[in-house]
């Protein structure tokens, strides 16, 4: 048979499995699910399956794995780092299994504090559906709207609340997942203590589907905070910062909820980009924090501790309102889109001890700058759990002046980040993107770990293929 002719066949079985409307081969539907939400990475595939239920991804990945044909599991298709999209040169046919159309909540259980969903809710659903019940999923990313908590998980997604409620891995009860060889994985238990040896859910949390389809989950949910002290402020030394981050954890103890950082270069492209919500201030570092407080907060007691570092309590911008607060956040959440606007900039994201910020910087941005003298600096962030979005960029720089750049620079980056005992990899993952440095950095014998792991789920290597590993 021509390969037309296998083409045909396998999408009359796909056809007859997810039924005709959940198929797509219509080139102007597919191309979205066919690039990186930053256009740095296409692919190919025959069709984009949207199964509706587990039955049918059985049913898929079964008949996959007897033709070898290769898997790309994706969300909404956010990530940063490829990890959603198909190769562009794969020699096996490639399809798509996107969740969207698996979106059904199951059930919320206010006793257990937990929610169990289909693995296509968006984030933004997982928070609505919390808050209809008084209660709170702390998760919060800029593209919650659009990024589905399949993909949260299996990018063991952060954000800005980690600092109090930890990342995916850590808001995870249970979950669901199909394997390579069609077997469900039943592990969607609502225990927060469950010590029946191995907890095998953690495999496929931050596995950026090369292990399996994650189906359905079983969430932790948190009381509703009752209101927010939400402040900016301008910063000219990282060490005030790190001295206030210090301070409130110690008087405030679990209560600080963010701490967020964005660097000059960042707040003028957020300025040029967004002229009419400008920032209420810039200088070397603005700081964006917030405590979850109730009503026994005391504000003079904030405003000594202000004073007690040597903060000009007049200097802080406290959001006096539900919509003021909102708008603080557009302003960082806005600050990557400014960034993506102005062009591309070479990306990490990275993580340090807290102790070693000032040091990595001080050591990195000149061997940058001596790269590329007018390159700019797109620094913001985490502080908090000390994961900095490090980006560096050329002005005006097309994706191919910064692929020319991008070797050089991340080797000067990544070494230092590895220098001074760092992560490579903080909160997006590796998809495509990370593969060479992760396999640089990661010891050999991890990484004969994780191969054997790989082996032996997914022996034709069919799952998110030459991703990773
Ligand atoms: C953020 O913190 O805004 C994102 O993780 C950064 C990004 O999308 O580059
Ligand atoms: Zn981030």
């Amino acid at each position: 048979m021509s390969s037309h002719n296998f083409t045909e066949t396998h999408l009359a079985k796909f056809r007859e499995i997810c039924g005709n409307n959940n198929v797509v081969t219509k080139p102007e539907l597919m191309s979205a699910h066919l690039t990186d939400w930053r256009k740095r990475y296409s692919g190919n595939a025959i069709a984009i399956l949207f199964p509706e239920n587990t039955s049918q991804i059985v049913a898929i990945i079964k008949y996959c794995q007897h033709q070898k044909v290769a898997i790309t599991p994706q969300g909404g298709n956010t990530s940063t780092c490829g990890a959603a999209t198909p190769l562009a040169n794969h020699t096996a046919p490639q399809i798509i299994i996107n969740l969207a159309r698996m979106n059904k909540v199951i059930e919320v259980d206010r006793v257990n504090s937990s929610v169990t969903i289909e693995a296509g809710c968006t984030l933004q659903m997982v928070q609505e559906i919390a808050a209809s019940h008084n209660l709170y999923f702390p998760l919060t990313l800029a593209s919650q709207g659009t990024c589905q908590i399949g993909g949260n998980l299996a990018t063991n997604a952060g954000g800005t609340q980690v600092l109090k409620y930890g990342m995916m891995r850590d808001l995870t009860l249970g979950l669901e997942v199909v394997l390579p060889n069609g077997n469900i994985m039943q592990n969607n238990h609502k225990l927060r203590k469950n010590n029946t040896y191995l907890d095998l859910k953690q495999i496929f949390i931050g596995s950026e589907g090369t292990l399996g389809i994650i189906t359905r989950a079983t969430l932790k949910l948190f009381p509703l905070p009752v209101n927010y002290l939400t402040f900016m402020l301008p910063v000219e030394k990282l060490v005030t910062a790190l001295t206030l981050l210090e301070k409130l954890k110690h008087y405030y103890l679990n209560n600080v909820s963010a701490f967020e950082i964005i660097k000059d270069d960042s707040q003028k492209l957020y300025n040029q980009q967004f002229p009419d919500a400008k920032l209420p201030f810039t200088a070397n570092w603005l700081l964006l924090a917030e405590l979850e407080i109730n009503a026994d907060f005391n504000l003079d007691n904030f405003i000594s501790l202000l004073e007690s570092i040597g903060i000009n309590p007049d200097d802080v911008l406290i959001a006096s309102n539900d919509k003021q607060r909102r708008d603080l956040w557009l302003i960082r959440e806005h600050i990557p889109l400014a960034e993506k606007a102005y062009g591309y900039a070479v990306k990490h994201d990275i993580s340090l001890p807290l102790g070693k910020i000032e040091e990595f910087l001080a050591t990195s941005m000149p061997k940058l700058r001596k790269i590329e003298a007018d390159g700019y600096f797109s620094i913001f962030g985490h502080l908090g759990d000390g994961n900095l979005h490090y980006n560096f960029g050329k002005k005006g720089a097309s994706l191919t002046d910064t692929e020319a750049l991008e070797e050089q620079v991340s080797q000067i980056v990544y070494q230092d980040v590895i220098n001074f005992g760092g992560s490579i990899a903080a909160e997006h993952g590796i998809g495509i993107a990370k593969k060479q440095w992760f396999k640089k950095y990661t010891p050999v014998e991890n990484l004969e770990l994780l191969q054997t792991l790989k082996k032996q789920l997914d022996p034709l290597n069919l799952f998110n293929p030459s991703k990773i590993l």
